[in-house]
């Protein structure tokens, strides 16, 4: 996999992808978006890696949004293909079978605010801005934006940010529900690493199984009691729900092998 626009590594079963144009503030090209999928990819196959973390090189930007001066000529069918992409990649994000932080690191504009609602939870530094200013350029989102953000944090908010452009702070996004936790900007991926190395503890199996049951709710717009029957009683079938169960019993810390 060559990578020219993210860094990727892995260490303790966490694999921390950095979005990587500093002097760009992290836009996203194409180029950056297919790289984005693959690494995803690598990640969720890699049995070493229990969850992921995106974040943005540099003190001020976690993405400010699609590459502007990229697209700024495309054509119809380049827009498309373009819309069509980064939808395919943050549905891979937002199906993947391992928990994705997003650790937002300052500007969350466009498509970096569309890259972070694509994630599971989403912790901000206190310089975080989060943002749909397309409206400006004359255009509207196009990667996940009008629908992600609306079933975030409800039709009324999210039509004045969407229709107006305005960014919000870490603190006001917190406060919508946006994103989970705020914290001083030297303690952003430590606290995604705590929050991963909790669920690292449980049963990968299980964790797979309500992150897709969430999302049958989520991005599907229906309810999921039937899959939950059944993605429960799946789980009597696994060895993780037996040791589980036979830990508790035994007053002792379950070993889960995501089998
Ligand atoms: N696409 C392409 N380049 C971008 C970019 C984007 N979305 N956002 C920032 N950049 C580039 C700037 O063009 C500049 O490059 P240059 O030094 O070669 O001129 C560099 O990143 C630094 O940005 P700059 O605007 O100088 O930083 P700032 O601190 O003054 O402003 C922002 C920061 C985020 C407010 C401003 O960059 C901005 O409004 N960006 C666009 C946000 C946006 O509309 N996103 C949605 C796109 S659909």
């Amino acid at each position: 996999m060559t990578l020219n626009n993210l860094k990727f590594v892995i260490a303790d079963g966490v694999c921390t992808i950095t979005i990587n144009r500093p002097d760009k503030l992290n836009a996203l090209n194409i180029e950056t978006i297919s790289e984005l999928g693959l690494a995803i990819a690598e990640a969720e196959k890699d049995k070493k890696v229990i969850g992921i973390i995106i974040t943005g090189e540099g003190p001020k930007a976690f993405v400010a949004g699609a590459d502007i001066a990229e697209f700024s000529a495309f054509s119809l069918k380049e827009a498309k293909e373009m819309a069509k992409n980064g939808h395919r990649v943050f549905d891979s994000i937002e199906n993947c079978t391992k928990p994705v932080i997003a650790a937002v690191n300052g500007f969350a504009l466009g498509g970096g605010c569309e890259l972070a609602m694509a994630c599971h939870i989403r912790i901000a530094s206190t310089n975080a801005k989060f943002g749909q200013p397309e409206i400006s350029l004359g255009v509207i989102p196009g990667y996940g934006g009008t629908q992600r953000l609306t079933r975030l944090v409800g039709k009324a908010r999210a039509t004045e940010m969407l229709i107006t452009g305005d960014a919000i702070t870490a603190d006001e996004a917190r406060a919508l529900g946006l994103v989970n936790y705020v914290t001083e900007p030297d303690q952003l991926l430590s606290r995604a690493m705590e929050i991963l190395s909790k669920i690292a503890k449980k049963s990968p199996l299980a964790t797979s199984k309500i992150l897709s049951l969430v999302n049958v709710y989520y991005s599907k717009g229906k309810d999921g009691f039937q899959e939950e029957i059944d993605l429960f009683s799946g789980c009597f079938e696994t060895n993780d729900f037996h040791e589980g169960v036979e830990a508790f019993l035994q007053k002792r810390l379950a070993k889960f092998e995501g089998k």
